[in-house]
This record gives structure tokens, C-alpha cells and sequence, in this order.
């Protein structure tokens, strides 16, 4: 099968959360909603830290973090580890801030145990931790002068999460630590990183990086998709969302990958695997939880810029879909590229990939390793893992041994 055209990521990455970790009950027949909890959001009062990290004893502080356009963005600081019986040791510990991926937040990496969910295990080492959380989701659902009722509110793609989102929590970090930063991102918490680093946003405050299946390119992901994502047209995205809110949780959503279910030979059952790849390592309690939490909104626009870097093949801007409009906005026919390769060749950077990811697919990690093919070597430390999916990098219950411990030896190197 050639590149797929005008695929959605946006199916894709539903399809991740909602299929994938829960294929009986979010395709069961007997069910009218695709199983998910459409319960009121958790107030702002019981927040992450209260629900996922204070109660197995670990120090934890929300913030509020204000962009540059004005969404008021939540985040969580776990300062120490939970045996870290010194008293304030000052600033002395290594901040790293944790990016999560499309349609989840920051309690995605929470759900596991203490002793197998990364924010904890890095802060049991020793390190000062910040869990980011991006617009739109469940404790970001603030600006200073929109509300999340009004089309306004969603008129965003990862662009904005690139040049706004991404250096408000670099700019908080640093201004409360005074330290450079180690990031972490998994999925489109990579692709934001790894473009907002070729722009140079964080020269001053970045240490180094680690990206956890990796998303940059994306157009390899044909077999991964299969035959229903090829039926998702941006199109029919937007003509059934507008430029509005994308909540996956909510009826339109499930009326639409419903239908994607119903067309002939596509069989959601199967597409677990078919899409996201073969999870190996995943415990069902945690994708209880998970099913719980996730997946959270975004915007329209983010899910169609996402199907359009699947169907260009390149890593761009937000394609306005006609070159006058494109002009007016950019000044140029075409949306500017975001040049991997311009990212700087001596910032460390630690990449993890999983051989049976179907949304980080091998191929398309390659194009992304040789857009640094001219990075220093000594800088660049690769690791394949050959049994893991994208969930697992999140979720996994080895993932200590096979990944955080790899990540924690990469940032301890650099001293
Ligand atoms: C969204 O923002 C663009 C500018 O980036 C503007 O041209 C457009 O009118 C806005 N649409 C809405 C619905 O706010
Ligand atoms: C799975 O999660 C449950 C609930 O947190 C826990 O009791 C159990 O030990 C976990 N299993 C594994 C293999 O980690
Ligand atoms: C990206 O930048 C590199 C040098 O930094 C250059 O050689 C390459 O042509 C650029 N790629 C594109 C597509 O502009």
C-alpha cells in the first residue's frame, strides 16, 4: 500500500485511546457510547496531584501558567521523592519537564504504580519534576478572555502548542528553578518538542531531550492504518466538527468512528493491533484507570493539521488548503516547514522507538534520524525496543527496566 491520502491522525489517535486499550468495550455491539465515562470533569480542586500523586505519599504543587495568548494552562510539580526526608534542599535538584501526546494530559503518565509510572521514578532520583499539560484538556480549559463554549477557544493546532504552550512551561520551569531543563515527550509531545527546537524557542532553557515514540513524520503509516483511517477525510472532520472543540468523548465523535466501523471489511475489533501496534506490556488495571481520565478534548484544527502531516509527508504549519490564504497568513503559497535539521547538533538527545508501534512507525523514525543525520554522534543515543507499541512507553509495566532507567543514565550524563 503507497502513502495514504488525506488519512486522519485524528481517527488514528482516537482510535489509539479508545480501541486500542479497550477493544470490548469500546466497540462492543450491546453499547450506544463506545464505553466511556461521560461523567462531569474532575473540578480543578481535586486535581492531578490530589487524585494521582499526593495519595501514595509524594509531594505534589499545582500551578497555573498563563501563555503569550492567553490560555491558562495547568501543571504539577513533584519536587522530590517520596523517601526525600531532607528538608528543602533549594534548587539544587535537576528540573525535567514531561510532555504528554495528543488527547490525553499529564495523568497519562501517572497510572501505573509509583513504582512503574515515570514522573515518580524520576523523582525518587533525584530530579525536581513538571508534568505539563496542554490546551484544551480537563484543567486547561481557561483563558483569560475566551471560554471553551466559544469556536474561538479551539482555533489551534500543534503550531500554537509549538510557539505558545511549550515555551510558557520552559519559561515557568526556569523562572521557578533557575535551572536548564531536561525534556521528555512521548508522541505529539515529540513532534511539538522536536519542531520547537529546530525554531530555536528553547536555546536558553533546554538541557537535553528525550523522545519517547517519536512522531515527526507520519506518512508510513499505511499499514499501520489499514483500511479505515483511508476512509477518514479532513473533510468530513471538519464539516462535522467546524473549527470547534474535538471531544472524543462526546456524541459526534462516536457517531463518527462508528460509521468508520460500519464500513464494509473494517472490523474495530481487529484494528487494535492493526493500529496502534501490539501493546505487549500494558496491565488492564491501569487501562481501566486510563479509560477512566482519557481521552481528553482537542481541537478540531490539531486533529486536521495532524491528518495533514500524515498525508504531506513533511513536517509543516497548518495548511490553510488554499495558497491565498496560505499567503495572507504566512506570506508564502505553502506553510513553512519546521527544518529538523536545524536543531542544534550538540543538544543531547536521547530517542526511544518501539518495533511494533504503528503510530511511530519504524520507517518514519528513520526519516526522522536521518533529519539528524548531522547531529554530533556523541550527542545522539538511540534505543529500538523490539516488543513495544506507543502505549507502552506510557504504560508499560517493564517500562522502568527497559526505558525510564535508560532515560535517567542519559540526563545523569549530562552533568
Ligand atoms: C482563527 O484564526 C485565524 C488566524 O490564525 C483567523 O483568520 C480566523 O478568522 C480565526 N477563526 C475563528 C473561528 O476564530
Ligand atoms: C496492575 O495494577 C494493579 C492495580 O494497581 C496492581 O495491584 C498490580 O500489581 C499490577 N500488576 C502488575 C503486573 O504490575
Ligand atoms: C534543512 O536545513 C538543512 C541545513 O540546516 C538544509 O541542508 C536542508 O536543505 C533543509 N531542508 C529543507 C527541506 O529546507
Amino acid at each position: 500500500m503507497g502513502p495514504p491520502d488525506l488519512l486522519s491522525l485524528a481517527l488514528l489517535s482516537l482510535c489509539l485511546l479508545v480501541l486500542v486499550v479497550e477493544p470490548h468495550r469500546a466497540y462492543g455491539s450491546s453499547r450506544g457510547s463506545f464505553g466511556l465515562n461521560n461523567g462531569p470533569a474532575t473540578p480543578a480542586a481535586n486535581g492531578i496531584c490530589a487524585t494521582s500523586v499526593t495519595i501514595h505519599g509524594y509531594k505534589c504543587k499545582e500551578y497555573e501558567v498563563k501563555t503569550q495568548d492567553g490560555y491558562i494552562l495547568n501543571m504539577q510539580r513533584i519536587p522530590e521523592g517520596r523517601d526525600d526526608g531532607s528538608t528543602s534542599t533549594g534548587n539544587k535538584k535537576q528540573p525535567i519537564l514531561i510532555q504528554h501526546g495528543v488527547l490525553v494530559d499529564g495523568m497519562a503518565w501517572l497510572l501505573n504504580s509509583p513504582e512503574q509510572n515515570l514522573p515518580m521514578i524520576l523523582a525518587d532520583k533525584g530530579f525536581d519534576v513538571w508534568i505539563a499539560n496542554t490546551r484544551g484538556t480537563r484543567f486547561c480549559r481557561k483563558h483569560v478572555s475566551l471560554d471553551p463554549g466559544q469556536p474561538e477557544f479551539w482555533n489551534w493546532s500543534w503550531d500554537e502548542l509549538v510557539s505558545y504552550d511549550l515555551p510558557a512551561a520552559f519559561d515557568f520551569v526556569f523562572s521557578q528553578t533557575g535551572k536548564k531543563i531536561h525534556y521528555i515527550g512521548h508522541s505529539l509531545g515529540t513532534l511539538i518538542g522536536l519542531a520547537s527546537f529546530s525554531e530555536g524557542h528553547q536555546a536558553d532553557t533546554l538541557k537535553s531531550a528525550a523522545f519517547l515514540s517519536p512522531i515527526a513524520y507520519l506518512s508510513q503509516m499505511s499499514t499501520a492504518l489499514g483500511v479505515v483511517a483511508a476512509k477518514a477525510f479532513v473533510g468530513e472532520i471538519t464539516t462535522m466538527f467546524g473549527v470547534a472543540e474535538f471531544n472524543p468523548k462526546g456524541q459526534q465523535a462516536s457517531i463518527f468512528l462508528k460509521s468508520l466501523c460500519n464500513y464494509p471489511g473494517v472490523d474495530c475489533y481487529d484494528l487494535l493491533s492493526v493500529i496502534t501496534g501490539k501493546n505487549c506490556c500494558l496491565n488492564s488495571s491501569t487501562v481501566d484507570l486510563f479509560i477512566k481520565n482519557e481521552p481528553q478534548s482537542t481541537a478540531t484544527k490539531n486533529m486536521v493539521h495532524l491528518a495533514q502531516t500524515v498525508r504531506d509527508g513533511v513536517i509543516a504549519k497548518y495548511n490553510y488548503g488554499r495558497p491565498d490564504y496560505n499567503l495572507m497568513h504566512y506570506g508564502e503559497a505553502r506553510p513553512p516547514i519546521y527544518n529538523i535539521s536545524n536543531i542544534p547538533h550538540d543538544l543531547p538527545i536521547f530517542i526511544s522507538y518501539g518495533g511494533q508501534d504503528a503510530l511511530s512507525d519504524v520507517q518514519d523514525v528513520q526519516l526522522l534520524l536521518d533529519g539528524l543525520k548531522f547531529h554530533d554522534v556523541d550527542k545522539l543515543m538511540i534505543q529500538y525496543v523490539k516488543d513495544y507499541a506507543h502505549a507502552d512507553f506510557i504504560m508499560g509495566i517493564n517500562a522502568k527496566d527497559i526505558v525510564y532507567n535508560k532515560v535517567i543514565q542519559f540526563f545523569k550524563n549530562q552533568l
